[in-house]
C-alpha cells in the first residue's frame, strides 16, 4: 500500500489530483483509515504489530503529501502570476457617465447667441390655458386660424401649449411697461401624425422684443445675426411673407441651405432655402392684450425649432432619432 501510495501521489500535478488522493488514502473511507478500523478484527497477538504499521504509514504518508502539496503549490502560483498578469499601466476603461441630449446642446447654443444681443431666458408653462395659447393671441373661440395647431386638451379650457407663444404673453404681462427681450425655450405638443419632419412633441424657442422704435429691420437683424453665429458668416436670408393671427406683418424666415450652398440638395429639398422661423411684429392687440400701448410700443416675434435646427446642424434625417432613445444614435453628440 506504501508503494501505491507513494506512486500514485507523484502522479498527482495540480490541487484536483491531490486532494483526491488525500481522499483515497487518508479520508474518513480512506484505504488507510479503513486498514486501521479493521484491525480490531484481527487476532490479539497481531494487533500492535498492525497497528503500528498503520499509524508509520499514515504519518509518512501526510508528511509525503505536506511536501508535495508545497511543490504543486509552487508551480500553480508560479503560472498563475505568469498567465494572470495585470498591466498596471494600462489605461483604465472610463465608464460612460451619460451625456448632453443634442436637443439640449443645440439649445444651449441658441441661448448664448441670444444673450450676446440682449435677450435673457424667460420660462414658462407647457400646460396652458386656452386664454393664453390662443385667445390673448387674438385668436377667439372659434376664429379659424386656430386650425393651424391640432391641439392637445387636458380639459375644455387646458391645453398642451401647441407653440411657444403664450410665453409673449406672459413676459409683456411679467414686465409691462418695461421694455422687453426675451427668448422662451421649451417643449410643446400637437396631435399630429409622427413622421420623419414632424413629433408630438418639440420644442420651440420663442423671441420676443418690445420697445419704443423697433422696426421689421431689428427683426431682420435678429435673424440675419442668429444664422450667421450659428450656421456661418456667409449665410443669407430671405423673408416671405405670411399669416400669424399674433403678427402683422407676418413672414417666414428662410436662410440658404448650408448643405449645398442654395445649389439644391436633399436637406432643403432641392429649393435651396430652409425655413429656421416663423416671425412678425406683434400685432397691436396682442400688445393691448400684454398691457402696452400700441400708439407708443411696437415689437416683434419669433419662433424656431431647435430640432430643425439640429437636423440640419447635423445632416440627420429624421426627427424621431430624437426621442427614440437608440443610445448609438445619441452618444454621438456632446459626450460629457
Ligand atoms: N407660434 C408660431 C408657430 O408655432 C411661430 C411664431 C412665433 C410666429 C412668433 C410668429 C411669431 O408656428
Amino acid at each position: 500500500m506504501e508503494q501505491a501510495a507513494l506512486s500514485s501521489l507523484a502522479a498527482a500535478t495540480n490541487s484536483e489530483e491531490l486532494e483526491a488522493w488525500h481522499q483515497d488514502y487518508l479520508g474518513r473511507k480512506g484505504k488507510v483509515t479503513v486498514f486501521m478500523r479493521s484491525i480490531g478484527s484481527l487476532p490479539a497477538e497481531e494487533r500492535p504489530q498492525a497497528g503500528q504499521a498503520g499509524n508509520q504509514l499514515r504519518l509518512l504518508l501526510e508528511e509525503r503529501h505536506t511536501a508535495r502539496q508545497t511543490e504543486i503549490r509552487e508551480v500553480e502560483l508560479a503560472r498563475a502570476l505568469v498567465e494572470e498578469t495585470i498591466d498596471v499601466t494600462l489605461p483604465g476603461r472610463r465608464p460612460w457617465t451619460g451625456g448632453l441630449h443634442p436637443i439640449t446642446l443645440t439649445l444651449r447654443r441658441m441661448y448664448a447667441i441670444f444673450a450676446e444681443m440682449g435677450f435673457q431666458v424667460y420660462r414658462s408653462r407647457e400646460v396652458e390655458s386656452d386664454l393664453y395659447n390662443f385667445e390673448l393671441l387674438n385668436m377667439p373661440p372659434e376664429h379659424p386660424a386656430r386650425d393651424m395647431w391640432d391641439t392637445f386638451y387636458v380639459s375644455d379650457s387646458v391645453v398642451l401649449r401647441t407653440h411657444t407663444s403664450p410665453g409673449q404673453m406672459r413676459a409683456m404681462r411679467d414686465y409691462c411697461p418695461e421694455p422687453v427681450r426675451v427668448i422662451v425655450p421649451g417643449k410643446c405638443y400637437r396631435y399630429e401624425q409622427v413622421t420623419a419632419r414632424s413629433e408630438f412633441m418639440f420644442h420651440q424657442v420663442e423671441g420676443l422684443a418690445i420697445g419704443t422704435d423697433i422696426t421689421l429691420a431689428d427683426l431682420k437683424g435678429v435673424m440675419a445675426t442668429f444664422a450667421r453665429r450659428m450656421f456661418g458668416p456667409e449665410r443669407q436670408m430671405r423673408f416671405r411673407a405670411s399669416y400669424f393671427p399674433f403678427t402683422e406683418p407676418s413672414v417666414e424666415v428662410d436662410m440658404d441651405c448650408i448643405i449645398c450652398g442654395g445649389e439644391g440638395c436633399r436637406v432643403c429639398k432641392h429649393t435651396g432655402w430652409v425655413e429656421i422661423a416663423g416671425a412678425g411684429m406683434v400685432h397691436p392687440t396682442v400688445l393691448r392684450n400684454g398691457g402696452y400701448d400700441p400708439e407708443q410700443f411696437s415689437g416683434f416675434a419669433f419662433g424656431m425649432g431647435p430640432e430643425r435646427i439640429a437636423m440640419i446642424l447635423n445632416d440627420v434625417d429624421d426627427i424621431r432619432y430624437f426621442y427614440g432613445n437608440d443610445l448609438r444614435f445619441l452618444r454621438q453628440f456632446g459626450n460629457l
